[in-house]
């Protein structure tokens, strides 16, 4: 018996990192997952190794960023599986630069994809979720509540996802829906490799971004599957409205800026 078994639950961004260790640890949990994928190529490897396994999992290649594509997607879910019980908010883009040079087209696609995503996903299946009760789940970041030189589009990004949070649970929680964000430290995945290739001194960033951990380590995309599997269940049945810091220790410490730009 798995906690989320006979549930529905779409992943945007499984294709990769997070999203597809949320996806993965929820299809073995007995759910039925939607890989809301922009990179075909990850999402349809993403689908078939759930298969592989014996789960049961359906990739949709979306644009959290474009509503018609979002309002597609949510239609091929409830064609496919009838009803939909869980939405991860986890596809983003972590685009930093010095204020002064970034442009306004780099703005907008953070905001964009990473909140403006967010709200489209939540618009178009809340109709569904709203009719037997369900779950939001959304990544934000430490970011969200700490700031970071060089990172204002992608800080106020996050920053945007627990506010909005917020929101969705107070408008939602009379109709039985539940919506939380989980606040991940460092996480070791595509996003991570590709920020550290573009640092002048990887190595010393490397090691610094594992000492701004008091347990010493960055997380892993298991890490945050488990948070979000425990989110999406009924083991949670009585949270909403809030953000799991899932950090190991990171937000709780003083320490000095290290990022060099
Ligand atoms: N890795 C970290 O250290 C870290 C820390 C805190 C929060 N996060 C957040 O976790 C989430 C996942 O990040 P990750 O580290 O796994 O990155 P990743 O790059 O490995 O995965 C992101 C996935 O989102 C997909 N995606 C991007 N734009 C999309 C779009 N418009 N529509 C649909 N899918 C799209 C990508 O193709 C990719 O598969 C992001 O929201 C990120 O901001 C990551």
């Amino acid at each position: 018996m798995g906690t989320l078994d006979g549930r529905v639950v779409i992943v945007t961004g499984a294709g990769s990192g997070i999203g597809r260790g949320i996806a993965h640890h929820a299809a073995r949990e007995g759910a039925s997952v939607v890989v809301a994928e922009v990179n075909a190529e990850n999402g349809a490897s993403s689908e078939k190794e759930m298969r592989d396994a014996g789960g049961t999992a359906t990739f949709v290649n979306t644009d959290v960023a474009d509503d018609s594509s979002v309002d597609a997607m949510v239609e091929r879910t409830l064609e496919t599986y009838g009803h939909i019980d869980g939405l991860v908010n986890n596809a983003g883009v972590d685009l930093e630069g010095e204020t002064t040079a970034f442009n306004t087209e780099t703005w907008r696609r953070v905001i964009d994809i990473n909140l403006a995503g967010v709200f489209f996903c939540a618009r178009a299946c809340l109709p569904t979720l709203r009719q037997k009760g369900g779950v939001i789940v959304n990544i934000a970041s430490v970011h969200a509540t700490h700031g970071f030189a060089g990172a204002a589009a992608y800080d106020a990004s996050k920053g945007g996802i627990v506010s909005m949070t917020r929101s969705l649970a107070i408008e939602n929680g009379p109709h039985g829906v539940r919506v939380n964000a989980i606040c991940p430290g460092y996480v070791d995945t595509p996003i991570w490799e590709h920020h550290l290739a573009q640092q002048p001194n990887p190595e010393r960033l490397e090691r610094l971004t594992r000492e701004h951990h008091p347990l010493r380590r960055r997380g892993t995309p298991k890490d945050i599957a488990q948070a979000a599997r425990f989110l999406l269940s009924d083991e949670a049945s009585w949270i909403t409205g809030t953000s799991l810091v899932v950090d190991g220790g990171m937000g709780a410490q003083f320490y000095e800026q290290s990022f060099e730009l």
